[in-house]
């Protein structure tokens, strides 16, 4: 059913018809828009500009189309162009022409955007959710290998030993951040765009306040201009999502080096791996490819997004309504690769014995010796070009560092004695990073103390919002 046509002689040509429709896609709006509708029909009602009869049956049918919604009985028509005419021909069709008047003081223009904001909102309290879900999954794990060391990289070459639960609690940091993103973005998404009707406010007597207050927003919007047009909100949760995505492939991306037969350190859990329809002996880490690949699509769903943006006119264009199928592709995405990366985590082992036999190989203790001499005041170029002259005696003899005579290590620097061995150890090289933050076990022991403790009061607001929500979508 079309929202208009007073005006006009002929209706839309198929073509033009079938690139409007947005229907197909934007149905998944239909439980916000009915909550939207029930709000704007409590202002047109306190208002008096609908008759207490009126409202009380629209709020019946829009009640009744709520649950045939719900439950698929009542479903969008081929004729349909958009989740709100569509709607409309619902109430339309329970009540006659009294269907059509929640059109008063409303704009699909502000309608629409009302939509989004509150389907944005719930389903990044979803994503928030499932992002603490990983974060404790990975905290657990990383408690796990506290003692454990393993080689650190930079340039995956061999840098300097690090226990391994600082290497899997890094990823905390991260989603951390990503929580803390969130967090922030609800200020600028939680705002209100109804009563800004197509672009100019309303004559009529609307509380725009009130309907934001009834739809649980915290504020409402100071320009009607800027309230139809703004997709902000969308840009800003398309970027934490590639960004989510970006954290994802670079956890993808170690899982799948580490569960190589080279590496051979991750031992991904069978119900977390696939097979090969051809090798019989293949194990493929699928799911970290995947958590690696699905971030190409959800950086491309920002750049889409924001491009359609750029040089926009204010005020609603119909290039916005492009806003949303990459908005749900990039929610759809996270909400399959999120709970599949736990798993994952959660059940992968790591072969201890092979990291820590891997941990002071290529030479990763010459820092070490470097720092001995710094602490003998040795200026540390010095002492550097020491390490490094170890290096190379132990690489043409084909030694370790520690295996060093005496003799050899006065004959590199003066100050350099075999009292340089007791700091070539991993286990000594690990107990002496204490600087906050270090590799320490000790205090990654503490750190991933910490991290807990934020992901689960992180958790807690999160599951505060979420009850609030539904609450509100309830109502
Ligand atoms: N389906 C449209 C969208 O998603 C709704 C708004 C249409 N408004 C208009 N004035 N044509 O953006």
């Amino acid at each position: 059913m079309a929202l208009w046509g007073g005006r006009f002689s002929a209706d839309p040509v198929d073509a033009v018809f079938a690139l409007s429709r947005s229907v197909h896609f934007d149905w998944r709006l239909a439980p916000y828009d009915i909550r939207s509708s029930m709000a704007h029909l409590s202002v047109l009602e306190s208002s008096s500009l609908i008759s207490k009869d009126d409202a009380a049956s629209i709020r019946t049918a829009l009640k009744q189309l709520s649950v045939e919604v719900h439950n698929g009985s009542f479903t969008a028509a081929a004729n349909d162009e958009d989740v709100h005419s569509a709607l409309e021909r619902g109430l339309t069709q329970k009540l006659g022409a009294v269907g059509g008047a929640l059109r008063a003081g409303r704009s699909r223009n502000d309608q629409v955007t009302t939509d989004l904001r509150l389907f944005t909102i719930d389903h990044m309290l979803e994503i928030a959710s499932l992002l603490t879900q990983l974060n404790s999954a990975v905290l657990d794990k990383a408690s796990e290998y506290i003692n454990d060391s393993a080689p650190g990289f930079t340039h995956i070459q061999h840098a300097q030993p690090v226990s391994f639960a600082h290497e899997i609690a890094k990823h905390a940091q991260a989603f951390s951040r990503d929580l803390d993103r969130i967090n922030d973005w609800f200020k600028r998404a939680s705002v209100s765009s109804l009563g800004a009707g197509a672009l100019a406010g309303s004559s009529l007597p609307l509380d725009p306040a009130f309907t934001a207050k009834n739809l649980g927003f915290d504020s409402v919007f100071a320009n009607s201009i800027d309230a139809v047009s703004d997709r902000d909100y969308v840009a800003e949760a398309l970027f934490i999502f590639a960004t989510i995505g970006v954290h994802l492939s670079r956890i993808g991306e170690e899982w799948t080096l580490w569960a190589s037969t080279e590496f051979a350190w991750a031992q991904v859990a069978d119900e977390y791996s696939t097979g090969s329809s051809i090798m019989p002996q293949k194990k493929n880490p699928d799911m970290a490819e995947l958590a690696r690949g699905k971030s190409g699509r959800l950086i491309g769903n920002l750049v889409s997004v924001l491009t359609m943006l750029k040089g926009l006119p204010f005020a609603y264009n119909r290039d916005l309504q492009e806003d949303k199928e990459p908005l749900f592709d990039s929610i759809d995405t996270l909400l399959l690769v999120l709970p599949a990366v736990t798993g994952m985590v959660a059940t992968t082992n790591f072969d201890r014995e092979k990291m820590a036999l891997a941990a002071p190989m290529g030479f990763s203790l010459a820092t070490e010796i470097a720092d001995y001499l710094v602490r003998k005041n040795i200026p540390f170029a010095s002492a550097h070009d020491a390490a490094g002259k170890c290096v190379s005696i132990c690489e043409s003899s084909g030694r370790q560092l520690h295996q060093l005579t005496d003799l050899e290590f006065s004959a590199v620097h003066s100050s350099l004695d075999g009292g340089v061995r007791e700091v070539l150890t991993v286990a000594g090289a690990l107990s002496s990073r204490t600087t906050s933050g270090g590799t320490a076990p000790v205090l990654v022991a503490q750190q991933i103390k910490v991290a807990q403790a934020n992901t689960q009061s992180q958790a807690k607001k999160i599951a505060d919002k979420q009850v609030a929500f539904s609450e509100m979508m309830g109502a």
